[in-house]
Parts: C-alpha cells; structure tokens; sequence
C-alpha cells in the first residue's frame, strides 16, 4: 500500500530541476534507497547511499542491466522511453554479450593517442571560439560546451563536420524528446546517417573509431557497429557537454579559479573534480532490474522492476564519506562503477580539461553574465544541464596580433583584473 510516507517522490519538474540536492536531502530519510517517479507513471527504487551503490554497480550476478522484464510497464508516450528501453547494444546488456561489445569499444578507444585527441579538441575549440569572439559576448552552452563534443566525435568516428546539425538533432530529441514521434523520428534519422558512415568506412578505412570497431577480431556485424556508435554518441555527448558546462559555471562564478600557474589557484581540472564530486554530468542512471527480489541495505526490491544510481547523492551520503573539499577523482561513482562503468573516462576529462583551458586562454577576462545561483538547469530526471550559460568577455579579433595566447609569451602573475559578475 501506497502510504503518503511511501509515496514515490518525482524526480521530474522544475522544484527538481532547481535543487535537485534538496529532493536527495529528504530521500534520505528512507535510507540507502528510496521509491520516486521519474516520469509520470513510471516508479523506481533510487539508491542513494554509497556503499548500497557500489554493491548494484559490482553485482551483475543479482543486477541485470536489461530491461525487457520491465519495459512493457512503460506508458507509450513516456519521456524516459528512449532512456530505458532495450536496445542491441552495451548498456542493455549483461554478461558475453555485454562483454563482447565492450572489448571492442575498450580497444578501439585505446587506440587514440591522447596527444592527438588533445590537438583535436585544440583545432575544434578554436573554430568555435573564432565564431563568437569578436562579439564580446556568448552562451558558453549553446556555442561551446554542446557543439564541441559533436564536432570531436564526428572527427573521432570519421565523419566529416557537415553532419554534425543532424547529429546534434538527433541528440537533442534522444535526451529531450518533446514526444515519443520526435524520438523515434531523432532515431531513425540519426539511423540513415549512421548507415552511410559505415557504408563509407568500410569501402575506404582510415584512422578512426567506426573503422576500427568494423575491423575488430570480435567480428561485429554491421548492424551492431550502427549500434555501438549511435550508443556510444548518444552516452557521451550529454555528459560530457554537462561535464564541461558545469565546471565552466563553477570556475567562471569563482574567483579561487585562475588560470595562471604561478598565482597558484585553482585550474580547470580542480573544477571538474569538484563537478564530478557535487554536480555531476548525469545525476541519476545506471538502470538496473533485480534477477529475484532482494533486501538492499535494508529495502526490499522486487525482481525485475528498476532500480537506479544517484551518483550525485551516493557522491555525497554525509554519513559514508568524510566531508569535502576532495581532490582525489578515484572515489566519486559520476563514471559509474563495476562491469558497466563509463569505459571512456579519461577521454572525456582530457576533453573537458582541454576545451576549458583553450577558452579561458582565448578569453581571459571572461566571466558569467549572470550569478550561479540564477543559472536554471533542464528539467529530467537524468541529467544535471544547464540551460544556458551566458558569459562576457573582452572581444578579441581572431588574427589580432598578439591576441593568440599561444604564439606570445604571457606574463603569468600579472592576471587580467577581475570584474564582478554582472546582475
Ligand atoms: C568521450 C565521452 C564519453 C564517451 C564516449 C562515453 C561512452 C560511454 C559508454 C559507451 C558507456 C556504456 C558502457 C557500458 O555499458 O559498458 C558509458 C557509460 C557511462 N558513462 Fe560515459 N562516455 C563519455 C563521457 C562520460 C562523462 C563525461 C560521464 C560523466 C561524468 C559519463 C558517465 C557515464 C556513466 C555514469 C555510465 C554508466 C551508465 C549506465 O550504466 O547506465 N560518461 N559511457
């Protein structure tokens, strides 16, 4: 029975959105775990206790990842569908299948050459910021942090930059989808484009993801490389934008952050660990369904309905873990943890740590137009998003003479002066 102490709690909805952290504060007066609604109609348990956490994350034996005894409990139109629903590829599955994917995109990620995705993100940053800064002004969301990942991973699968608009569609509906026509439609789309690519790839092989994964000894089939690369876009692309937009929001709203070495403060990769820690990219994920019903920490869960991580509030269960600040990046479970951890972790934080870096070189006086605490985030029960993040800047034409900041030497301890943030 449904009591108003048991009632799901929704995770859904502006309050949500805003402060999220509050909701997780009072789940915990149900423990490790707690029941909410993630969209309407679709309950489940939330673990938000560290140590409940890792145990699902490490326990494949009683946590299955697929979601096929569940699925049919979805209602048609729910905007979670796309998120929870079974597909051939390695999120959604366990064991030999799971681990046969997995070889494939762990090998095929290890050959790229950290120097080399580090001159990537420096050539596609730049085109970024060329487009706006000469104007004084940007959203840092809209004009960077989202469009970046789109023009690496286009670059790193092998596609060329006119498909990167179809893509980001694509994208957009896959996380936000305003109805499930739209996602289907995202889908599809991104399917026919995906279809090309490997057509492409496998009469002319280069130096990339999509090739390497059509030439790996597990022998995928076509059908299977569309899958593992529409899966992987799709899991890196919002993280990694959110990963790089909430350490900008941080670092630009704070003044400890300076990008200069010698006046010792902190640098771009110290707010990506505080991001990663307080406010990560996904907030809530890692769907689980129990193989039988089980007693976790406490709560008992029945086989086969869903059963998600809050990374953010396992990140921060105040009686598990001694209290902050923390500079280690080892412990926080934002990349998950056990068999299906995030196999891209090093990737993404050399992207972001990169893509921060370049812009404040590029900009060095840049800062929000608005206070942090007025900055609004996308609703979802997922994501952590902001919705924009407008910054000013002094405006620099991209061929100024000097305005490069790596063809002249800068004087490290003499930081550009510091305005407010402007209301
Ligand atoms: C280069 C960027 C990224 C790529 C290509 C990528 C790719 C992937 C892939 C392929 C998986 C599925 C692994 C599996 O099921 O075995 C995954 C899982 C995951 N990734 Fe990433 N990722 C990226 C960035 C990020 C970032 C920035 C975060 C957040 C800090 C993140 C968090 C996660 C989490 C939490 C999971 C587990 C999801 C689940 O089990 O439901 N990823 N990622």
């Amino acid at each position: 029975m449904t009591t108003e102490a048991t009632r799901p709690v929704p995770l859904y909805g502006p309050d949500y959105a805003a402060d999220p952290y509050a909701v997780f504060d009072k789940l915990r007066e149900f423990g490790a775990c707690a029941p909410v609604e993630l969209a309407p109609g679709v309950v489940a348990t939330l673990v938000i206790g560290y140590r409940a956490a890792l145990e699902v994350l490490q326990d494949p034996g009683t946590y299955s990842k697929d979601p096929r005894v569940w699925q049919h409990n979805l209602p048609p139109d729910s905007p979670v569908a796309p998120m929870m629903t079974w597909r051939q590829n390695l999120l959604f599955n366990d064991g030999e299948v799971h681990a046969r994917y997995r070889r494939a995109i762990n090998d095929s990620f290890a050959l790229i050459e950290p120097f080399e995705l580090r001159d990537l993100v420096h050539r596609l940053s730049d085109s970024l910021i060329r487009g706006f800064a000469d104007r004084g002004e940007a959203d840092l969301l809209a004009e960077y942090a989202r469009t970046l990942p789109l023009l690496i991973f286009n670059a790193l699968f092998g596609m060329s930059d006119e498909y990167s608009e179809r893509v980001a569609t694509a994208m957009a509906a896959f996380f936000d989808a305003e109805s499930p026509e739209a996602a289907n439609r995202a889908i599809t789309d991104f399917d026919g484009y995906l279809r090309e690519l490997v057509e492409l790839k496998k009469k002319e092989p280069g130096q990339d993801l999509t090739s390497w994964l059509l030439e790996h000894p597990v022998e995928l089939t076509d059908q299977e490389v569309i899958d593992e690369i529409m899966m992987t876009m799709s899991a890196g692309h919002e993280p990694t934008t959110n990963l790089i937009a909430n350490a900008l929001a941080r670092m630009l709203s704070d003044d400890r952050y300076y990008r200069t070495v010698s006046s010792g403060a902190l640098t771009a990769t110290d707010a990506i660990t505080d991001v990663l820690w307080n406010n990560p990219p996904m907030l809530n994920f890692s769907t689980h369904f129990p193989r039988r019903d089980v007693d976790l920490h406490g709560t008992w869960i029945q086989a086969g309905t869903p059963v998600l991580i809050s990374y953010a509030a396992a990140n921060t269960a105040p009686s598990e873990l001694p209290a902050g600040p923390r500079s280690d990046t080892g412990a926080h479970l934002s990349f998950a943890a056990g068999p299906h951890a995030c196999p891209a972790k090093q990737p993404a934080v050399l992207i972001a740590a990169t893509a921060i870096d370049r812009l404040t070189s590029w900009l060095c006086d840049i800062r929000l137009t608005v206070p942090y605490d007025q900055l609004t985030w996308r609703p979802g029960p997922f994501h952590r998003a902001l919705t924009a993040l407008p910054a000013r800047f002094t405006p620099i034409a991209p061929d100024q003479k000097g305005t490069n900041p790596w063809h002249e030497s800068r004087s490290s301890s003499t930081p550009p002066p510091r305005t407010s943030p402007e209301t």
